[in-house]
């Protein structure tokens, strides 16, 4: 795999494929821009070396062509302010105007197309929509780590129109941190999962059991557990249909010598709502009418003492429902415990993208954590073993 260090971008046309997949709120203003910010040494070492860049990305998931509200254009002004030059927008990914505007583009220049995903030969990975994409540029850049899991026309198809493909900086520190525990780590190694649903870690958890010494289990997914063991969870998210296999990862857990650790107890509200009424009890003993929304401070001591004596962390999804402040006192408590064994133990930390990454930058914490990703899914099917499609066509 070529890296940008080993290309001289002069005088080139570089089409980068990121992931500017950022949250907008209701003005369309972007109210997390951790995935842009993470691609400034990438397009900076393009212009350095006298090369321009055409950005291109999806945002959301359109299902209708174009839509307003996923329009890249919201991202102009914020793109021009963060790369210090006036950012082109090409309203149509193809069409003539994108064409144009890439031919006229002078080194130095940044051009941005309208959202791929307007198309749907995008999703679908069809060639010829990736052919005309691809002679936009001279060399074909993927720094979209957080979308490298799909086999889409602008993340793989187009590798194959390109002799000149080079891995951006934020795809090789992703795999690079994301490599570094799956390898040989220091333990003790903490995996702290989160996150409403079994069903969306079931495959990275199994992977993990063979690699950790301590398995912290959190969030909304625990609810299976607590009620698959006989508990009751009341009106808690939970998944039925996953009870089983919540049986069968404790057993396995057992069988492998993994510490698996539950909460001890859960904050119930009497509504899902930030302004509820709410009262700590041991899990497994929430009533009819309440629903758990984070962990309780048992649980918060017992997870806070495993986490700061290990050396080795990954952490991916959150403790409760962090987007309510009441109910982000456990998921807040768990920042603060992984940074305290990054700074104090020396411990290696990866946040894993998604919600964790923004409770962790929500916090001010993301500068204090060994590695935030970007990749919400690309990372947990990396961990998973298996081959995302934005790396393989970057290694073809
Ligand atoms: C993400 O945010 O997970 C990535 O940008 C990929 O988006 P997708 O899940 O809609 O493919
Ligand atoms: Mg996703």
């Amino acid at each position: 795999m070529k890296t940008l260090n080993q290309y001289n971008f002069a005088g080139k046309k570089a089409l980068v494929r990121v992931d500017f997949n950022v949250p907008l709120n209701d003005r369309y203003e972007i109210t997390d821009d951790t995935r842009i910010k993470a691609t400034i040494p990438t397009i900076q070492k393009i212009l350095n070396d006298g090369g321009s860049v055409i950005l291109m990305s999806h945002l959301g998931r359109p299902k209708d062509g174009p839509t307003e509200k996923y329009s890249l254009k919201h991202l102009v002004n914020a793109l021009s302010v963060i790369f210090n030059r006036p950012v082109k927008f090409a309203d149509d990914a193809i069409g003539q105007q994108a064409i144009d505007l890439a031919a006229s583009l002078q080194p130095g220049e940044i051009l941005l197309l309208e959202n791929l995903r307007f198309y749907k030969e995008e999703e679908k990975g069809d060639v010829a929509f990736a052919e005309k994409l691809s002679k936009l540029g001279d060399v074909w850049v993927n720094d979209a780590f957080g979308t490298a899991h799909r086999a889409h026309a602008s993340t793989a198809v187009i590798g194959q129109f390109f002799t000149d493909k080079v891995s951006g900086y934020v795809m090789q520190a992703e795999l690079d941190n994301a490599q570094r525990i799956l390898d040989n780590v220091e333990r003790p190694y903490t995996a702290i999962m989160g996150g409403a649903k079994i069903s969306d870690k079931i495959l990275v958890i199994e992977k993990l059991l063979d690699k950790v010494d301590n398995l912290i289990l959190g969030g909304g997914m625990t609810y299976t557990f607590t009620k698959a063991l006989g508990g009751q969870i009341g009106n808690s998210i939970h998944e039925d249909d996953k009870m089983e296999l919540a049986l069968e990862l404790i057993e396995k857990a057992k069988e492998k010598g993994v510490n698996l650790v539950m909460p001890l107890d859960t904050v119930m509200a009497d509504k899902f709502s930030n302004d509820a009424s709410k009262t700590t009890v041991p899990s497994g003993q929430i009533p009819e009418g309440w629903e758990g929304l984070d962990i309780g401070h048992q649980s918060i001591a017992v997870f806070t003492e495993i986490i700061e004596q290990s050396k080795t962390i990954l952490w991916n999804g959150p403790m409760g429902v962090f987007e309510f402040s009441n109910f982000a006192v456990g998921t807040n408590a768990i920042a603060e415990a992984v940074v305290k064994a990054t700074e104090e133990n020396g411990a290696f930390s990866l946040i894993g993208g998604g919600d964790s990454a923004a409770a962790v930058n929500n916090a001010g914490y993301g500068d204090r954590v060994s590695y935030v990703s970007t990749g919400g899914g690309a990372l947990l099917e990396y961990m998973e073993g298996k081959t995302l499609p934005g790396v393989a066509a970057l290694e073809a």
